[in-house]
């Protein structure tokens, strides 16, 4: 049986034609074709005029044209199959997608060469592991660490938040405050600022007179109780905490009849007449009195002490909840390395502070703790700090935490004591962290804390000015933090290194 054979060609070199026919049909035939391909190609790029020459594509839709395209088509791999796991480590040069362009221009992302934003309100509920709004900033000094708070500060105000710094120990938020149009109330021996912290805040609307009074009394024993621990160094005895008690109770009945606000002299005053607390708590044995010594001494030294009347008077300033920004400015308490008044100071400012933030309806608020390591010590402190952290939420509340090195968490206490379970506890409260350089002998302590890989222990090791890595809920991003020359000006803090 012959052959068949299918073949297109009869359809254009008839099959009885001479050789040279042949030849001549086939050439006719490739000229029509490329003369079908000219006419299909589109116009060049380069010919058409657009309306505006800056709109006008660099490159035709196919890619650049001649050899410089890489386009020869010469490569030729055999196709190869794999799972995405193998494929990512195959193919590592993907740069992350970054979080979006809602929130607060920060600066530039290092790796996607993309603009970076960032608002913990936004990302809250769009990100997976991003369970609430708090921030830890750390890094060696000078690496602009606080220019970083400063810029998100001043940022924020543009996006409707409001600013509150209650520790500002080096006084360095004073002029933001002024630029931004907010109060800077600064505290120390001779300046003539008051808080009274046992101000009651405004009942917010809506709440039951008899709730609020229980609440303004729970949050004034929870400040006296931090006061007294601090300057006792210990935690308080039951009887202690009684005689708190009952001391407020005593106080607060006299100023209501009197139409007055307590003031801790009061309180002292009180825990030192031990008759009238025996009789008041109904203490026939009379130990109450005797138990109280060790707090009348304890508050004296707020009362008497280097902190004499900073923190018993009547408030000079009143809170204003309208304000952009309002900073505690406490670089005049602790300069001589002992931190004890600069921490019941900032405890003092803290809960001031805190009572007018209490108000859910507030609208969204930044808290920021600028050179937290010098009272990460304090266990009273942070665990003032730990209550604050826990109700950023249901307050509409971010709180950055600025510390100098990671091993600022440690200090507070021995492994398994309260104090560093409470520290480590903010640590695991921020979804945010972001680690500026660190010191080559701190890498192992920031790696372990923070579960880095080792790329990113070797990234913070060599960090320059203004960039640093962050960790948002798991992602990781190097971002160059850009100011603006006016904020460059604002915020410089080298100007008396360079003088
Ligand atoms: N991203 C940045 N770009 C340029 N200069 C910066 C940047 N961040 C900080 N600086 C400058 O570096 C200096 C130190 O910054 P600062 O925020 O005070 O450091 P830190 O709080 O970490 O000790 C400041 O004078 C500031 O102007
Ligand atoms: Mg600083």
């Amino acid at each position: 049986m012959p052959r068949t054979r299918a073949s297109a060609s009869p359809l254009f070199v008839p099959r009885h034609a001479t050789r040279a026919q042949q030849r001549a049909a086939r050439a006719g035939y490739a000229a029509a074709r490329q003369a079908a391909r000219v006419a299909a190609a589109p116009v060049h790029q380069g010919d058409r005029r657009g309306p505006d020459p800056e709109l006008r594509a660099t490159y035709p839709p196919n890619g650049r044209p001649g050899p410089a395209s890489a386009r020869g088509g010469k490569l030729k791999l055999p196709a190869h199959r794999m799972t995405t796991a193998v494929a990512a480590g195959a193919y590592p040069f993907l740069a992350e997608g970054g979080l979006g362009a809602e929130g607060i221009y920060i600066g530039r992302d290092v790796h996607a060469e993309a603009a970076f934003c960032y608002d913990p309100f936004a990302l809250y509920g769009r990100l997976e592991g991003f369970t609430n709004p708090n921030m830890l900033l750390a890094g060696i000094i000078g690496m602009g660490k606080s220019a970083l708070a400063k810029s998100l500060a001043t940022r924020a105000v543009a996006h409707g938040y409001r600013i509150y710094v209650p520790c500002d120990p080096k006084g360095e938020w004073t002029v933001v405050a002024q630029a931004l149009g907010g109060h800077t109330i600064a505290l120390g021996p001779g300046l003539p600022g008051r808080l009274n912290p046992l101000d009651a805040p405004d009942r917010p609307a809506g709440t039951d007179p008899e709730d609020w009074a229980g609440e303004v009394r729970k949050r004034r024993l929870l400040l006296l109780a931090s006061l007294a621990r601090t300057v006792l160094g210990r935690d308080l005895l039951p009887m202690e905490h009684t005689a708190l008690d009952v001391a407020l109770d005593l106080v607060v009945t006299a100023c209501a009849e009197q139409g007055t606000t307590p003031l801790l002299g009061d309180i002292a005053a009180a825990l030192g007449s031990t008759d009238r607390l025996d009789t008041a708590a109904g203490d026939r044995t009379r130990r109450l009195g005797r138990a109280a010594e060790d707090l009348t001494h304890a508050l004296r030294r707020l009362v008497h002490g280097d902190l004499a009347g900073m923190f018993d008077a009547p408030s000079t300033v009143r809170f204003d909840p309208t304000a952009p920004m309002l900073t505690i400015d406490l670089c005049r308490l602790g300069g001589a390395g002992d931190d004890t008044a600069l921490v019941l100071a900032m405890t003092c400012a803290s809960a001031w502070m805190e009572s007018a933030l209490a108000d859910p309806t507030g609208g969204r608020r930044w808290v920021i703790y600028d050179e937290a390591w010098r009272v990460m010590r304090h266990t009273a402190l942070l665990e003032r700090m730990q209550s604050q952290w826990k109700l950023s939420r249901g307050l509409g509340i971010a709180n950055l935490m600025v510390i100098h090195r990671l091993s600022d968490l440690l200090t507070a206490g021995d492994a398994g004591s309260r104090g560093r379970a409470l520290a480590e506890g903010l640590l695991s409260d921020c979804s945010t962290r972001i680690i500026y350089r660190q010191e080559p002998d701190q890498l192992s302590t920031a790696a372990s804390l923070l579960g880095l890989t080792g790329i990113e222990t070797q990234a913070i090791s060599a960090l320059t000015k203004g960039r640093g890595l962050w960790k948002v809920a798991g992602r990781s991003f190097i971002t160059q933090h850009i100011l603006h020359p006016h904020e460059h000006q604002l915020f410089d803090t080298d100007t008396r290194m360079q003088a």
